[in-house]
């Protein structure tokens, strides 16, 4: 029952767009329609500016925060993990917003950096530098879901069942988020930090 209350919450506050919203109070416009289409901090910084994506990533990291800590009050640790699951979901498939959101990068790195700090840190370190060098935000969040798969996978940092379970879950889902990012860059049409807005 409490995990089912966790669900809730936790898909209920991941719900929360911050780029809608920041979109709509910045601009009066809807990020999906602009830019990347999606609905998250890099595309706010694309489409509205330097100082609205911050307050979207922070909003989102905020959100996250939230769910994750009524998820350990609640249940624990694995209250913590279910947050982080349906916080994402939410994120991606947000209730208020025509289940339309974002990608769920910034709510997966703050709430497995609640859980799982070194895991996380390192996959997003490692993630940093390949977004560093190809000036790709997306390849920097691909690359981060595939350091926290096999990090775990290859018992580099090790973790229980649950723990391993939630990062394929999680990671799987970010990649599928990714796809016409992954399309573009496939084929050379992908923004580059900095650059030009791109095609949806
Ligand atoms: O976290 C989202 C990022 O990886 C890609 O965003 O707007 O370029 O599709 P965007």
């Amino acid at each position: 029952m409490k995990l089912l209350i966790i669900s809730i919450i936790a898909y209920l506050l991941g719900s929360f767009s911050s780029a809608y919203v920041v979109g709509k109070l910045y601009k009066n416009i809807d990020i999906r329609e602009h830019g990347s289409g999606n609905a998250g901090a890099t595309n706010a910084m694309r489409v509205l500016g330097k100082p609205a994506g911050i307050v979207t990533f922070v909003l989102d990291a905020l959100k996250s925060i939230v769910s994750v800590v009524i998820g350990l009050q609640l249940y624990g640790y694995y209250g913590g993990l279910v947050a982080a699951i349906f916080t994402v979901i939410g994120h991606n498939w947000p209730l208020f917003f025509g289940f339309k959101g974002g990608k769920g990068i910034v709510a997966t790195i703050t709430t497995m950096a609640i859980l799982q700090f070194k895991l996380t840190l390192i996959s997003v370190i490692i993630g940093l530098i390949v977004g560093v060098i190809t000036k790709y935000v997306s390849l920097l969040s691909i690359t981060f879901l595939i350091s926290l798969i096999v990090i775990t996978f290859t018992g580099l940092i090790s973790v229980d069942i649950y723990t391993k379970l939630t990062i394929l879950f999680l990671s799987l889902m970010g990649i599928y988020r990714h796809r016409s990012n992954i399309k573009r860059l496939i084929n050379g049409k992908e923004n580059k930090f900095g650059g030009k807005s791109s095609e949806r």
